[in-house]
């Protein structure tokens, strides 16, 4: 069922976690906190032992392939690509931004989130002097069509055109139905016609519909969604299901990348069988 309201700030708070799973992992300097983050942080250590001592990974550990995985694409398209320009959706406190800043200073970065998570982070940001006209903040809404928390409003502000942009969103599709997120893609997918080559990268689980593994991670996901509010889901089941709806959005280009191609060439904590996220890379032509 589509979601009968854009205020989905119930969700934000789940980003007070990861952002302090980044910086315990010294991803993020430590003034990228929030106070709840190390009492989220140790409330959920039980459920994160459990998770990997009896199926083998955890959050922690998706979390970090993920991250580690997605700023390594974005550093090849930099380095290799010539990308200049880069939008992070629902950045939360993720140290990305400032990272890539520090790394790549002709960068232009543009993080966005919810508005009271955007002004947390800007706020952080810019107590650190971190802030420039080159990296900003600023409220974005992914369900606003129009208005200037639209996708395509940041976009027409910030950007120059005619020029690639790489859209990333990390931890948020998942939240959200595959029909809230069909239309969400379309509008990236068509960001190419005035910027050609553009990216989009996100994550995705692989999650079989049935078995007792499915069973087990889509409770695990059921309650994160009561706590969060929202309608955790996970959209697919394999990598050609992801390929398919990405073309199907109007991506020209699709790849998929798996964990476990990265093990020898980037430092990710492992799992025991299949890793379930991926990493999704899809490009406008
Ligand atoms: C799990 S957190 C991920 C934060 C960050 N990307 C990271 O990986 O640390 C999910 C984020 O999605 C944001 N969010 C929720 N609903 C949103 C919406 N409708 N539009 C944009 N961002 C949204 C939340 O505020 C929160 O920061």
């Amino acid at each position: 069922m589509r979601r009968q309201s854009d205020d989905t700030a119930s969700i934000s708070f789940t980003g007070l976690y990861t952002g302090e799973v980044w910086r315990r992992n010294d991803l993020a300097p430590h003034w990228l906190g929030s106070g709840a983050g190390p009492w989220l942080y140790r409330g959920l250590v039980p459920v994160e032992w459990l998770s990997r001592t009896l199926g083998g990974s955890n959050l922690r550990t998706i979390l970090l392939q993920r991250h580690r995985i997605m700023d390594h694409l974005l550093a090849h398209w930099i380095r290799e690509e010539g990308v200049t320009q880069v939008l992070e959706i629902a950045s939360g406190l993720s140290p990305r931004g400032h990272r890539f800043r520090q790394c790549f200073p002709e960068l232009t970065y543009v993080e966005t989130d919810m508005p009271g998570m955007a002004e947390r982070k800007r706020r952080a940001l810019e107590q650190e002097g971190a802030l420039s006209e080159g990296h900003q903040v600023l409220p974005l809404n992914v369900f606003h069509r129009e208005g200037p928390e639209s996708m395509e409003a940041v976009v027409a502000q910030c950007f120059r055109p005619s020029e690639p942009i790489v859209v990333i969103t990390e931890g948020l599709t998942s939240y959200f139905t595959l029909e809230d997120m069909v239309p969400f893609w379309e509008r990236i997918a068509a960001l190419g016609a005035r910027h050609p080559g553009s990216r989009y990268l996100m994550e995705t689980y692989l999650v079989p519909r049935s078995g007792a593994f499915s069973r087990a991670i889509r409770m695990g996901a059921n309650a994160l969604g009561r706590l969060s509010d929202s309608d955790v889901t996970f959209h697919f089941a394999d990598a050609g299901e992801v390929e398919q709806v990405f073309r199907g959005v109007g991506f020209a280009g699709v790849r998929v990348h798996d964990p476990a191609e990265y093990r020898e060439h980037l430092d990710l904590p492992s799992n025991r069988g299949d890793a379930v996220v991926r990493v999704v890379a899809a490009g406008t032509g």
